[in-house]
């Protein structure tokens, strides 16, 4: 059995969650979107892993990691959770394959992200300064592009980074006067190329060919979407999304595995909506409400520690994210956080222009004027954190998740109910 899990919010779902628990009965984990901006927490007992590049699954030993095309990868973050988890006995050696053709995040992206930022002023993004959307910029255009297969040629290398850094402190200095008595140093590029190099070639793969020989064994792979459906380059809140497909529609292209091979899409959602960076967030609760459940659900970025924005759970944008995944079953992630609560709304349509929609607009402009409409559901007191039992739920918490699944019309068999591997509930 192949499944794909994505977050159907705008990302820090729990996929992390997710993806370890599924990962007990797969063979294989692959990352096919993103980079480093990703924080994915995995909790096993007392060790709290969070992890930025590779695939949840890097927790288990028996679990074969595979960091696909689509990915851009940050190599010194990639190479410090490898030796994060060596220093707790976990090894990647003989089970981590890293596409020759995954684009390389260096040190030009992440100054390219944090000027560009800093350029916009109030009207920035909010990245995580990771240097993606630089990287994928490069990717699309192709002439100053360094893939991890790069590191296999290194006097090739030295040669292309040559012309590359030229060319990228031309731009600085010219977008940037103010800096160009800092040029970037090509020598100190190049070392720090072939120290990546001599530490990550042995785990550069073709990746295709990896999967496709699982495929032709059956083996069970579990495919590992970053961010969330609604921050997809294509069909998110432009422009305050990511730059990769992170809906399930990037799994095809960000790993060379057709959709059609995936028998399960599982799409995960929190029982409330989060956000962090820039962007419309109609049901966003800029109160004591918001500040309620960001401390309950300890709602502070995994990568960079920004708090998070919260609000009520919507129903219109996560079935617009159901529907362009394809989902199959959903996750609610989160139900304990709601505890103590009175009521608990939930956003059942958007009113634009006086008119009620239930298909979420990704445009801006539309979705800026979209007022919530609401349903209430009272809420529950009880500590669920230990219910292992749909039915031992309080009835209010029953009748609640009753509701979402409802509304998206998909059948919610994962409930969380703590951060833990335990704490979660099957239907
Ligand atoms: P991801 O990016 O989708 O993997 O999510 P993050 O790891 O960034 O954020 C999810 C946070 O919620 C992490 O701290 C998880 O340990 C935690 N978490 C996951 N599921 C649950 C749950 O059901 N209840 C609670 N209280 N915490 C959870
Ligand atoms: P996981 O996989 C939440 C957000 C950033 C910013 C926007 C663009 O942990 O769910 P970028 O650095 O990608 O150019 O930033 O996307 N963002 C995320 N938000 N979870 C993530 O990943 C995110 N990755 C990027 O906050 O608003
Ligand atoms: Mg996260």
């Amino acid at each position: 059995m192949n499944c794909c899990v994505v977050g159907l919010q705008w990302g820090d779902e729990g996929k992390g969650k997710v993806v370890d628990i599924l990962a007990e009965h797969s063979d294989i984990v692959v990352r096919y979107n993103g980079g480093a901006n990703a924080g994915h927490t995995v909790v096993v007992g007392n060790n709290r892993f969070a992890l930025h590049l590779l695939p949840s699954g890097s927790v288990r030993p028996n679990v074969n990691c595979v960091i696909a095309n689509g990915v851009v990868v940050d190599p010194e973050v990639l190479i410090e959770e490898i030796e994060t988890l060596a220093g707790k006995n976990i090894t990647l050696n003989g089970r981590l394959f890293i596409s020759e053709n995954a684009h390389v995040v260096l040190a030009y992206h992440k100054k390219d992200d944090q000027l560009r930022e800093e350029s916009l002023g109030k009207n920035k993004l909010g990245t995580t300064i990771r240097g993606i959307g630089p990287c994928y910029a490069d990717k699309v255009g192709r002439s100053y592009a360094v893939r991890m297969g790069d590191f296999r040629h290194l006097d090739q290398l030295k040669t292309r980074l040559q012309a590359i850094v030229e060319y990228k402190n031309k731009v600085f200095a010219a977008l940037y006067p103010d800096l160009s008595g800092q040029p970037l140093s090509i020598k100190d590029i190049f070392e720090k190329c072939k120290l990546y190099a001599g530490k990550l070639t042995p785990f550069i793969a073709d990746t295709t060919e990896f999967l496709h020989k699982a495929i032709a064994q059956s083996q069970s792979i579990l495919f590992e979407g970053a961010q969330g459906s609604l921050l997809d380059l294509d069909h998110g809140t432009f422009p305050y999304v990511t730059s990769s497909n992170s809906s399930a529609l990037g799994m095809p292209a960000g790993s060379g595995v057709p959709a059609r091979v995936v028998d399960r899409y599982v799409g995960v959602v929190k029982a409330y909506t989060t956000r962090v960076g820039a962007g419309p967030f109609p049901t966003e609760q800029d109160n004591e409400i918001g500040q309620y459940i960001r401390d309950r659900g300890h709602e502070y970025g995994t990568t960079t520690g920004r708090p998070r924005r919260c609000g009520w759970f919507d129903a219109v944008a996560a079935s617009y994210s159901a529907k362009i995944g394809g989902i199959d079953s959903v996750a609610l992630m989160h139900l304990d956080t709601l505890a103590g609560l009175k009521e608990i709304k939930i956003c059942r349509a958007y009113k634009i222009n006086g008119q009620e929609k239930t298909f979420f607009p990704a445009d801006i402009d539309r979705l800026c004027q979209a007022e919530p409409v609401y349903e209430s559901v009272p809420g529950w007191d009880e500590d669920i954190t230990n219910v292992k039992d749909f039915h031992d739920l309080p009835t209010n918490a029953q009748d609640f998740i009753a509701r979402i699944e409802e509304h998206l019309a998909v059948a919610i068999t994962i409930i969380g109910v703590g951060p833990a591997r335990q704490q979660t509930i099957f239907r």
